[in-house]
C-alpha cells in the first residue's frame, strides 16, 4: 500500500504527543498524554520513565486509529524531545534507575557552583559552546552515578546506560539500539561541538564512563527500525524539540529565528555551518544535521519557565482551572498595578545564567488582585523574551526585525501582543502551530525520500496571525527598567 504519512512522537516535558502528518505538512491526528511530574524537594522535578514510554506505545497506535491510516500507510517515524532530561536504565531488564531526572532540576547547583571553578572547567566550555550549570546532563548523570550505591561500577562494566529522552524511546522502540543524535548530544556538557563526538576529556572532568554512553548520530537519516509502537517502520529523525521546532518553523538559513513558548521558552537562530560564540551569555547548539552533510549550528537563548508559570498559577496557587483562562483573568485589569513577578524557579539562564537565583514577586500593594498577579504572570514571558532578543541582536550586531513564534502560549493574545509590544517588533505566528511535531516529521520525511528536499518543505509555511507593536516608546522602556530591577532582586536573594 503506498506509504501517506509521516508521525511525529513530540515527547515533551508535561506530555506526550504523536502527530500524523501528510505530505502537504499538514496534521491529521493527534493523540496526547500529560505524564506525572513529581516534586519530591524544593527544586527537584522527576519524571517516570517507564510510563513516558507507556504513553508512547498507547498513543502511537490511537494517533494512527484517528488518521484511520495503518502501520504500512507510515512512510517514517521522527522523535522530537524534551532535551536535557536524564534517563538512566539497567541495559539487561530495561528498568529505569530510579526517576528520570528533568532538565529544570536544580539538585546538582552546589557541586556545579564548585565543579564551575575547578581545574579543566574552562576547556568544558569551550569544547561543549555551554555555560557549566544545571540545565544541561552531565551533571546529572554524576549526581546519579553518586547517589545509587555501585552505580559507577556497573556503569564502568556497561550495564546501566544513559539516555536523554530520544535515546531511552528509540532503545525501547527498537528493543536496544543505543544512540542519540547530535542536538540531543549536544546539550549534556560532554559533546565536542566541532568533532561532534564525545570528548574524553569533558567525560573525564566529570567522572562518567563512555560505556554508559549512546552512539552519537546525524539528526536526519535511519537510525533503525521499529519493532515497537510502530513495528516496522524507520525511525527516519531524533532531534531536540526546540531544534525540532527551528526546523518544523523552515528556519534553514543563516539569520532565520524562532521562539516557542511551552514549558519554558527557547528563541533560536540559525547561524549555519558556522558555531558562532556568544559574548552575551546565549548558547550554540547544534541546530541540526543531515547524514552526510555537515552540521548546522544555532545561537540559543533559553528561558526555563514560561508556560511553567501558568501552570503553577494554575496548579499550586489555583488561581485559575485551565491555562487558557488566564488571558480572561488578566483582562479584568488594564495593566499590572506595579507588580512584576521574576519566575527564577530553576535559578535564570539566558542570559544570566545564574543557578542559585529563586523567584520574586515584587510591588505588592493591597491594591493587587488576581487579575494584576494574572498579568504579571504573562508579561515574565515577555520580559524574559525581551532579555534574549537583546543578546541575540548584540551577539549578531543585526537588530531582529521579526520573531516567529509558536506553542502553546502564542493562543494568548494578550501575551503575543505584549511581546511585539515589549520587543517592538512584529510577531507572527504560522498556520501549522504543531512546529516541534512538524519538525521531527520533516527530518524523517526527509531521511527516507518522502519530501525531495528543504526547498519543498518552505513552500508548506504560511502566516496565520500577526501582531504589530502599539507601546509608547517611554513607557517600554520604563516597564523594562522595572522588571531589571525585579530580575535583580533575584540575586539578592541567594545567600
Ligand atoms: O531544554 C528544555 C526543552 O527542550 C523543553 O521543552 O517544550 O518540553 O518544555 P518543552
Amino acid at each position: 500500500m503506498t506509504e501517506r504519512y509521516v508521525v511525529a512522537i513530540d515527547q515533551g516535558t508535561t506530555s506526550t504527543r504523536c502527530i500524523v502528518f501528510d505530505r502537504r505538512g499538514q496534521l491529521v491526528s493527534l493523540a496526547q498524554q500529560e505524564h506525572k511530574q513529581y516534586y519530591p524537594k524544593p527544586g527537584w522535578v522527576e519524571h517516570d520513565a517507564a510510563e513516558i514510554w507507556r504513553n508512547v506505545e498507547r498513543l502511537g497506535p490511537e494517533a494512527l486509529r484517528r488518521a484511520g491510516a495503518t502501520i504500512d500507510q507510515v512512510a517514517a517515524v521522527g522523535i522530537a524531545n524534551q532535551r536535557e532530561t536524564t534517563v538512566l536504565w539497567d541495559r539487561t531488564t530495561g528498568q529505569p534507575v530510579g526517576h528520570a531526572v528533568v532538565w529544570q532540576d536544580t539538585r546538582t547547583d552546589t557541586m556545579v557552583s564548585e565543579l564551575d571553578t575547578a581545574p579543566g572547567a574552562e576547556g568544558v566550555r569551550h569544547r561543549s559552546a555551554l555555560p557549566l550549570a544545571t540545565y544541561f546532563s552531565g551533571p546529572r548523570i554524576r549526581w546519579m552515578l553518586d547517589h545509587h550505591p555501585g552505580l559507577q561500577e556497573r556503569a564502568e562494566r556497561g550495564e546501566v546506560l544513559f539516555g536523554t529522552m530520544e535515546t531511552w524511546l528509540i532503545w525501547k522502540l527498537t528493543g536496544g539500539l543505543h544512540v542519540t543524535d547530535v542536538t540531543n548530544a549536544s546539550r549534556t556538557l560532554l559533546l565536542d561541538v566541532h568533532t561532534l563526538d564525545w570528548s574524553s576529556e569533558s567525560l573525564a572532568f566529570f567522572g562518567i564512563p563512555r560505556a554508559m554512553l549512546p552512539e552519537v548520530r546525524p539528526s536526519i537519516g535511519v537510525f533503525g527500525t521499529a519493532t515497537a509502537a510502530f513495528p516496522g517502520v524507520r525511525i527516519g529523525a531524533a532531534l531536540g524539540d526546540q531544534q525540532a521546532a527551528l526546523f518544523g518553523q523552515t528556519c534553514f538559513a543563516p539569520g532565520e529565528a524562532k521562539c516557542t513558548y511551552g514549558t519554558g521558552s527557547f528563541l533560536l537562530l540559525n547561524t549555519g555551518s558556522e558555531l558562532v560564540r556568544s559574548t552575551h551569555g546565549l548558547l550554540s547548539t547544534v541546530a541540526y544535521q543531515i547524514k552526510g552533510e555537515p552540521a548546522a549550528y544555532a545561537l540559543e537563548g533559553s528561558i526555563a519557565i514560561t508556560g511553567s508559570l501558568v501552570q503553577w498559577f494554575r496548579d499550586q496557587l489555583e488561581l485559575i482551572t485551565s491555562a487558557p483562562e488566564i488571558e480572561t483573568l488578566a483582562r479584568t485589569v488594564t495593566d499590572n498595578g506595579g507588580c512584576y513577578i521574576v519566575p527564577a524557579f530553576s535559578g535564570l539562564y539566558a542570559p544570566y545564567w545564574r543557578s542559585e537565583a529563586r523567584g520574586v514577586i515584587v510591588g505588592l500593594t493591597s491594591y493587587i488582585t488576581k487579575g494584576h498577579l494574572a498579568r504579571a504572570v504573562l508579561e515574565a514571558s515577555a520580559w524574559q523574551t525581551r532579555e534574549v532578543v537583546d543578546a541575540m541582536n548584540a551577539d549578531s550586531g543585526l537588530a531582529l526585525k521579526t520573531l516567529r513564534v509558536d506553542g502553546g502560549m502564542t493562543a494568548d493574545n494578550l501575551l503575543m501582543q505584549f511581546i511585539a509590544d515589549v520587543l517592538d517588533v512584529p510577531v507572527v505566528r504560522p498556520l501549522a502551530a504543531e512546529t516541534v511535531s512538524l519538525g521531527a516529521a520533516y527530518g524523517a520525511g526527509l531521511a527516507v525520500g518522502y519530501w525531495p528536499d528543504l526547498e519543498g518543505l518552505r513552500q508548506n509555511w504560511h502566516r496565520a496571525a500577526q501582531w504589530l507593536p502599539t507601546m509608547e516608546a517611554g513607557k517600554r522602556e520604563t516597564e523594562y527598567a522595572n522588571w531589571q530591577r525585579a530580575v535583580a532582586r533575584t540575586f539578592d536573594w541567594i545567600q
